[in-house]
């Protein structure tokens, strides 16, 4: 491989896969290598673990807010419209933001909705079990995400569909089986801020014991959340909580089916699950990249980075850095410690990161246990990203098993 050939720009090469040898490469011999583009200025890519904590960990330097957190660079009307959501604020407006939304996402709320993702995964498993195969993504790995982000937020059953809906249309990618037009897209959004402004209002006049209840009725010094704040947030969250989860699912499938030697320790011993799923996270982190904007010169890495420029953290690199992690692309569900970036770090660490690991515990578990022979019954396909390591497609089979309930 020949630097030159670095062009993590190609989306086609991510079609097999991350390119873990460019990466590779780069943490070795230039760890802020400058990646150019025939649209737009160009960025740095930090491949190194400990440049992502300091990036991450510099808002102040390093905004999500001046040019936003997607690579590409998009005008000042589409930035205001970007900046109402918390993934693309700074403090001190994110930190108040933050706040208010915490008290909706606490450990104790989480494991209150545990036993109810527990038994979605059960009812899940239970759809396919009878058949001998599926086709996973679809009928597995999407389905509890959404369910449980819908329980947790408080989206009665019968709109849970919509909410669905409107959530895949609005995961906008650049593989052309999943586009959308421009169109479509924004009916999609204009859906999910109707829908949110509906269920607000609602729990304004009564309020529950959910998200949203928390959202609409909470302050923060003395202040509520205006209709703005309140349905971008909920926008975030159904498209933040979905794609990344389902992704997550789906890899941790492919990676046990792939490794058979770990998939029978996690059989014969099923308190190993919960580093199993940390593993799937570091080795296969769901969430490629996020950007940064310089807001002043500054060294990083020994690079100089010139106020205004680009800065790209590329998790798959970070999660394999040698420096951090003993023999990175071992996938090995014993690892200890296994300190990775899956849910990144700083101010914006995930704030479903907490959810997210209940689901994949609850659905892994059950899968592990009552279905322990799924195989490859079709190439699996990848997502055509740079964004998003996902799996649009892969079918499975297994020897059927009788319902659980
Ligand atoms: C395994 C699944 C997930 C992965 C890998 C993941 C990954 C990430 C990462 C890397 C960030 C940091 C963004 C940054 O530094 O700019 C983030 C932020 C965020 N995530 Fe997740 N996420 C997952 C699941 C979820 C779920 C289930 C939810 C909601 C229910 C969620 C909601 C959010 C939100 C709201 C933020 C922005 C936080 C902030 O700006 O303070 N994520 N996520």
């Amino acid at each position: 491989m020949l630097p030159g050939d670095i062009n993590l720009n190609d989306l086609f090469v991510f079609d097999d896969g991350i390119p873990h040898d460019w990466f590779r490469w780069m943490r070795a011999n230039d760890p802020l290598r400058w990646q150019s583009e025939t649209e737009g200025a160009g960025y740095w890519c930090v491949s190194r673990y400990d440049d992502a904590v300091a990036v991450s960990r510099d808002n102040v330097l390093f905004s999500s807010s001046a040019g936003g957190t997607n690579i590409f660079e998009v005008g000042e009307e589409q930035l205001v419209v970007l900046r109402a959501l918390m993934l693309n604020m700074d403090p001190p407006d994110h930190s108040k933001y933050r706040r208010l939304v915490n008290k909706g996402f606490t450990p104790a709320r989480v494991a209150n909705l545990r036993s109810g993702i527990v038994n979605m995964s059960r009812e899940i498993v239970d759809s396919i079990a009878e058949r001998g195969e599926c086709e996973f993504v679809d009928d597995v790995a999407s389905q509890l995400p959404m369910m449980s982000i819908c329980d947790m937020l408080g989206v009665p059953a019968e709109d849970r569909r919509h909410v669905y809906d409107l959530s895949n249309t609005l995961i906008g990618f650049d593989d052309p089986e999943f586009q959308v037009s421009d169109e479509d897209r924004m009916n999609a959004s204009v859906g999910m801020f109707e829908y949110a402004q509906k269920l607000g209002d609602e729990r304004r006049a009564n309020p529950g014991d959910d998200l949203v209840s928390v959202l609409v009725n909470g302050e923060v010094d003395g202040e509520k959340l205006n209709d703005l704040e309140f349905n971008s947030f909920f926008l975030l969250i159904a498209l933040a909580g979905n794609e990344t989860t389902r992704t997550v699912t789906s890899q941790a499938m492919r990676l046990l089916i792939e490794h058979p030697d770990q998939r029978a320790l996690l059989v014969d011993d099923p308190s190993l699950l919960s580093g199993a799923v940390e593993e799937v996270l570091r080795y296969n982190p769901a969430v490629i990249h996020f950007r940064r904007t310089a807001t002043a010169d500054t060294q990083l890495g020994g690079q100089a980075i010139k106020k205004g420029d680009k800065v790209v953290i590329w998790y798959p690199s970070i999660n394999r850095d040698e420096s951090m992690f003993d023999d990175p692309d071992t996938f090995d569900i014993r690892r200890s410690p296994n300190e990775h970036l899956a849910f990144g770090v700083g101010e914006h660490f995930c704030l479903g990161a907490n959810l997210a690991r209940v689901q994949l515990n609850a659905i892994l578990g059950e899968l592990v246990s009552r279905l322990p022979d799924m195989e490859f019954a079709g190439p699996v396909r990848r997502l055509h990203s740079n964004f998003i390591d996902g799996i649009k497609e892969m079918r499975l089979s297994f020897t059927p098993q009788g319902k659980a309930t």
